[in-house]
């Protein structure tokens, strides 16, 4: 019998299948014909823009304000991504430096919009600075003088 107890846990069981449990993505996205070359296979580039862009969100968060990346410590492909795969991005904060902040971005592919098969596809690690109106360095604010962490 469906109670209000069960139902919202069943239905988290079945949409999160194969997803990190309890974690919500930073980003979601459908690569299309035009990421990939002519096997179907989505270009690395295309796959990093979108991490790139994943992991400036809880960078700029942590800011509260601009950042830009200066490094991109490590990226590993551990999977294919085909056309069509329902692409989520979980980026988590590392680090927290001076004016830095490091942020590991891990990439779940559901494939064939069934979503009955989700993979690992990517895991990397990214440095943002926070910077200023002129595009320089500043210190990224304790944590405590941010609204929304
Ligand atoms: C980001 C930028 C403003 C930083 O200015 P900078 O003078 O080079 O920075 P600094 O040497 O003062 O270092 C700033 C922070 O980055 C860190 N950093 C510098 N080089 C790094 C590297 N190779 N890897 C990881 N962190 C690094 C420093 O340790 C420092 O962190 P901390 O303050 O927490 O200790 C400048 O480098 C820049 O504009 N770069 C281009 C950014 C850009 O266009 N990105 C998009 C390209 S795709």
């Amino acid at each position: 019998m469906t109670t209000p107890e069960n139902t919202p846990a069943v239905a988290v069981q079945t949409i999160n299948r194969g997803l990190p449990a309890g974690k919500m993505p930073e980003l979601r996205m459908m690569p299309a014909p035009s990421d990939a070359n002519v096997y179907g296979d989505v270009f690395g580039g295309w796959i990093m823009a979108q991490v790139d862009i994943a992991g400036s969100l809880p960078a700029t968060r942590r800011a509260n304000g601009r950042v830009a990346t200066i490094s991109v410590n490590s990226f590993v492909f551990k999977n294919p991504v085909f056309v069509g795969d329902l692409l989520s991005f979980y980026a988590d904060i590392v680090r927290v430096g001076n004016t830095s902040i490091t942020v590991n971005v891990e990439v779940y592919a559901e494939r064939n919009r069934l979503q009955a098969d989700t993979v690992k596809v990517t895991e990397a690690t990214l440095t943002y600075v926070a910077t200023d109106s002129d595009r320089k360095p500043r210190k990224v604010p304790p944590i405590e003088t941010l609204l929304h962490p």
